[in-house]
C-alpha cells in the first residue's frame, strides 16, 4: 500500500473510533438540556476533518511503537484528550463563526450554529463544549492496559495542563484576541507579528494535539520535546494553508465562506507574502516537523499526516 492510501484507510478506522467515542462521552438528556445538547451534536457532529484527535492519537501510536509497545493500548488511552480537543477546537468554531467575530454563516458544509440555535444558545453550546472537555480529560480513562492506575492519573494530570495552556489566553484565545484587534482597528501585523498570532490561534491546539496523544502513550522527554517541535511546525504549516485556502479555494469544498480574510482585511499569509511564498513556507514548515521525527525516530502517521496538511484542498 503507498503511504497516502495507508493514511486513508488509517483515517478512515480512526474517524469512526472517534466519532463513536464522542458519542460515548457526550452528555445526555435528562442531566444536559435538550437544546443545549443539540446545538453542541449540531456542530460537533458536521464532517469536520478531525484533524486534532488524529493527531493525538497518531502521536500516542509513534510514541509506543518507538518502545515496541501495543498501537491500540496506546490509542485507548489518548482518546479521552482526542476527543477533548474536538469538542475544545468545535467550540473555537462556533464562537469565530459569531457575529461579533468573523460573522460567518456557512461552516462544515452547514448554516453556522448561530444561525440555527441563535446568538445566545451558539455562545453557550461553546462554553459547554470547552468546559465538557476537561471534565472529559479528568475523567477518563480510568485505567490502562499494562499501566499503573497513579501513573495514569499523572498523565492526566499532565495533559489537562497542556491543553488548558493551549486553549487559553496564551495559547488559542489569545491568538483569537490578537486577529480581532487586528482586524477590526486595520492595523498591520509584521511578519513576526503574523507567525505569533497564527502559532498562539491555531499552532497551539494543534501542537497540544500531538503533545497529549505522546504523553498519555507515555513518551519520554526527548520523544516529546520533538513532537513538540513537529506540532509547533506542523500548525503553522496549518493555518498558512487556511489563509492560503481562503483565497483559492471554493467555499462548496471548504464548507465555510471562502475569500472572507480579504474582504474583512484580515492579516494572513498570502496577504503578507504573497501565494508562492507562503506556500513555501507552508512545505518549509513540514521539512523541519518530518526532520523533528527523524532525529528521535518517530514515526507512524505522524509524516503522513504532515504532508496531507500542506496537500489538502479542504
Ligand atoms: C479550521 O480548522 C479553523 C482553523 C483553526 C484554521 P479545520 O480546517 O481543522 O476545521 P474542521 O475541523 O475540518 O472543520
Ligand atoms: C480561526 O481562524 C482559528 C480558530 C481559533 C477557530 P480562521 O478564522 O481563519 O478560521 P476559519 O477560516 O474561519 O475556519
Ligand atoms: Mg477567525
Ligand atoms: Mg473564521
Ligand atoms: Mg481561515
Amino acid at each position: 500500500m503507498s503511504a497516502d492510501a495507508d493514511l486513508r484507510a488509517w483515517l478512515e478506522a480512526r474517524r469512526t473510533d472517534i466519532d463513536g467515542a464522542l458519542e460515548r462521552f457526550l452528555p445526555s438528556a435528562p442531566a444536559c438540556p435538550p437544546r443545549v445538547g443539540e446545538a453542541m451534536r449540531y456542530s460537533l457532529f458536521a464532517g469536520g476533518k478531525r484533524l486534532r484527535p488524529v493527531l493525538a492519537l497518531a502521536s500516542a501510536e509513534a510514541a509506543a511503537a518507538a518502545r515496541g509497545a501495543a498501537a491500540d493500548s496506546a490509542r485507548a488511552l489518548a482518546m479521552p484528550v482526542a476527543c477533548a480537543l474536538e469538542l475544545i477546537h468545535t467550540y473555537s468554531l462556533v464562537h469565530d463563526d459569531l457575529p461579533a467575530m468573523d460573522d460567518d454563516t456557512l461552516r462544515r458544509g452547514r448554516p453556522t450554529n448561530h444561525v440555527v440555535f441563535g446568538e445566545g444558545m451558539a455562545i453557550l453550546a461553546g462554553d459547554a463544549l470547552l468546559t465538557e472537555a476537561f471534565a472529559l480529560i479528568a475523567r477518563e480513562p480510568q485505567r490502562g492496559d499494562d499501566v499503573a492506575d497513579e501513573t495514569v492519573a499523572v498523565r492526566k494530570l499532565r495533559t489537562l495542563q497542556i491543553v488548558a495552556d493551549a486553549a487559553g489566553p496564551c495559547g488559542m484565545v489569545g491568538g483569537q484576541a490578537i486577529d480581532l484587534e487586528a482586524a477590526g482597528t486595520g492595523r498591520s501585523v509584521d511578519g513576526e507579528g503574523l507567525r505569533a498570532m497564527h502559532a498562539r490561534k491555531t499552532g497551539a491546539l494543534i501542537r497540544a494535539s500531538a503533545l497529549a496523544g505522546a504523553v498519555m502513550a507515555g513518551a519520554d522527554e526527548a520523544q516529546l520535546h520533538a513532537i513538540q517541535c513537529y506540532g509547533d511546525e506542523l500548525g503553522l504549516a496549518f493555518q498558512i494553508v487556511d489563509d492560503i485556502l481562503d483565497v483559492e479555494g471554493a467555499s462548496q469544498d471548504l464548507g465555510k465562506t471562502a475569500g472572507k480574510d480579504a474582504a474583512a482585511n484580515k492579516p494572513t499569509y498570502p496577504a503578507l507574502y504573497g501565494l508562492d511564498a507562503s506556500r513555501a513556507m507552508a512545505a518549509a514548515c513540514v521539512e523541519r516537523a518530518l526532520e523533528a521525527l527523524r532525529a528521535k525516530r518517530l514515526a507512524g502517521q505522524l509524516p503522513a499526516i504532515a504532508q496531507w496538511v500542506i496537500a489538502r484542498t479542504s
